[in-house]
């Protein structure tokens, strides 16, 4: 078998690319929709020689991609950040795995990388930053391989997120209300209404700078406000969650009085507003140590295991 070229992606790869998506990265199928929006809604995919996608073909036969992204449009106030890059995915069809098609697309990522300066390179994105996110990192237990060769190269884990899920047909929220509002009765939990979204831009953007600020202003975008809950203390905010459907998330409290309860009369209120709009699960992707023990309390249970990994350049 001739060794596999490695280009730029063109549009006559966007079928095999998701066909390939689905055969390699089992856990995470993805639609052709899904696909389209991820990488040609993205601000950050300028399609051309320097997109930053690359494919290996093999007799023009696709077995293998790679997307490595650098930002084309600022994380928000924390700008383009010139030295990180990031790769969000990376598959080899199974048929064609353990014939170093894998490695030579990671070699010319990393290249690209550094080619534009990069000095720091994240699979697949830091709290805060992950542009191109569809997993936090690569799943410990479906994707060994792929943990394997990262770590081959150089890269280390810097942190295991998990995420998690639990039916809320019988979550009892009555009884996680009662408990979340023994402490802190001063805290108020309401929806975000249009009279409060400048300020809680301004909380988003002291409190959690980065993507979670794009996160938020894509629901008020989208008209979806019924969907955020904020915390006040008097008339200051110091808390949110969003959701949408059942995938709850981002949340935060202000890191000043965090383990005060704030949290849980966010979330269990937010558990209460999905039931009632018929939800019949919570889920979400991404769970910190801390954040883990915290919606362990609520009977979710981790499903999967993620290693986020990082290397200098
Ligand atoms: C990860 C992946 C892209 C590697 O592609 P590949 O072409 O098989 O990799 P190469 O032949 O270039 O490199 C081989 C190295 O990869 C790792 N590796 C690949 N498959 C492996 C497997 N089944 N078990 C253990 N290690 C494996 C090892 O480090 C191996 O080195 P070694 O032979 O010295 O042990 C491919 O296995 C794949 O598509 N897996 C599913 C998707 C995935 O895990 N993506 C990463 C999440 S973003």
């Amino acid at each position: 078998m001739s060794a596999a070229t490695i280009r730029t992606f063109v549009s006559g790869d966007l079928k095999p690319v998701v066909a390939l998506w689905n055969s390699a990265l089992r856990r995470d199928p993805i639609s052709m929709g899904r696909f389209t929006s991820w990488l040609f809604g993205d601000p950050d995919y300028w399609p051309g020689d320097d997109s930053g996608f690359f494919v290996a073909t093999q007799e023009r036969t696709v077995v293998g991609f790679l997307r490595a992204i650098i930002r084309r449009w600022p994380n928000d106030r924390v700008g383009l950040e010139p030295e990180r890059g990031w790769i969000p995915a990376l598959a080899v069809d199974p048929g064609h795995q353990r014939q170093s098609i894998g490695t030579a697309l990671l070699q010319r990522g990393l290249a690209y990388l550094q080619a534009l300066g990069r000095r720091h390179v994240w699979v697949c994105g830091n709290s805060g930053s992950a542009p191109g996110y569809v997993f936090p990192g690569v799943d410990q237990d479906a994707y060994a391989g792929g943990l394997a060769l990262f770590r081959k190269h150089g890269f280390v884990i810097d942190h295991e997120p998990v995420s998690m899920s639990r039916a809320v047909v019988d979550f009892d929220v009555e009884h996680f209300h009662r408990a979340a509002w023994k402490t802190r009765q001063d805290i108020r939990v309401l929806s975000l209404g249009t009279d409060r979204v400048q300020e809680f831009l301004n909380f988003m953007a002291t409190a959690f700078p980065g993507d979670w600020n794009m996160a938020a202003r894509a629901k008020i975008r989208a008209g979806a406000l019924h969907e955020v809950l904020i915390a006040l203390q008097g008339e200051t905010i110091v808390g949110y969650c969003q959701w949408e459907g059942e995938h709850f998330g981002p949340f935060g409290v202000t890191a000043a009085i965090r383990s005060q309860g704030i949290g849980a009369k966010l979330f269990v209120e937010a558990v209460r507003r999905i039931r009632t709009a018929d939800g019949r699960t919570v889920w979400f992707n991404w769970a910190d140590e801390a954040a883990a023990r915290f919606y362990g309390r609520f009977g979710l249970k981790a499903q999967r295991r993620f290693a986020i990994l990082r290397r200098d350049l």
